[in-house]
């Protein structure tokens, strides 16, 4: 398996990719309004096996489309919202979000949580803004610095993963300068890294490693993931994700 297999396989069993919650998710839409309108449409994207998916789901009554690069991510989003009765609301669409098959204002709102980084924050925002229609929506965590300095060592490694990271003022200078202005902001809480998304991924350490039969490759994949834990437990209080709630305005 390739390195990005790998990440793939160890990331496949958990209920999150990324660091969020249900809570974070309910804040963000309740942000936005929300809607009760059948045909109210929403695009997640980057959206994995789903954690966000099914929560908009179950709290809207209109169309998500669910997007990711990797049909695995899909097809366990297709099993657990036939399971929970959410598939006549829910369509995965396997495409990657630089390459978009959508008509421009197809969607009242754009939901990208922990994933626009793979694009980039401003380029992602500007190719995503012409599906959202007038008045519509964009929903966005993002990883970002909760202070105006920090330590040498968080810095160049957060320099290095992500040139884009930066505060809070600075991403939503981006978005206003794109045509957005912002309907609110807040930052994820320690429990959604810890408890949703860093100690469910320990957890599968063990069993992905036996599978993989350790591999040189697969233990390099864990001790990035450790390494990345490590600085985050030692360094939580200068960054976090930031949810970004725009509406398009121009
Ligand atoms: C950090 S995860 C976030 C997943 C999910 N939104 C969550 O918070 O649990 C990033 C997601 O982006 C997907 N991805 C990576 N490259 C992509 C691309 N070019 N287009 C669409 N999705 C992509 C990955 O497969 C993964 O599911």
């Amino acid at each position: 398996m390739s390195e990005i297999e790998l990440i793939i396989d160890l990331h496949i069993d958990s209920r999150r990719q990324g660091p969020g919650s249900e809570k974070d998710t309910l804040n963000a839409l309740n942000l936005i309004g929300l809607s009760l309108d059948p045909e109210f449409k929403l695009a997640d994207i980057g959206c994995g096996s789903g954690g966000q998916t099914l929560t908009l789901a179950q709290n809207l009554n209109g169309h998500i489309t669910a997007v990711d690069l990797f049909p695995q991510f899909l097809d366990e989003l297709n099993e657990k919202s036939k399971k929970l009765g959410l598939e006549g609301k829910i369509k995965t669409l396997n495409a990657s979000m630089d390459n978009l098959p959508f008509k421009p204002g197809e969607f009242d709102a754009i939901w990208s949580e922990g994933s626009i980084y793979i694009m980039g924050f401003e380029k992602g925002i500007q190719y995503w803004k012409e599906f959202i229609k007038e008045g519509g929506h964009l929903a966005l965590s993002e990883i970002t610095w909760t202070t105006n300095s920090r330590p040498q060592e968080i810095n160049d490694f957060w320099t290095r993963e992500y040139p884009e990271i930066d505060t809070s003022a600075n991403k939503i200078k981006i978005l206003e300068s794109n045509g957005f202005s912002l309907v609110g902001y807040f930052t994820l809480s320690e429990d959604s890294w810890i408890e949703n998304y860093y100690k469910p991924l320990e957890s599968q350490f063990g069993h992905f490693l036996k599978r993989n039969e350790n591999t040189d490759l697969a233990k390099k994949v864990v001790q990035d993931y450790r390494s990345e834990i490590e600085l985050y437990m030692k360094y939580k209080e200068y960054y976090s994700y930031g949810f970004y709630i725009a509406k398009k305005t121009e």
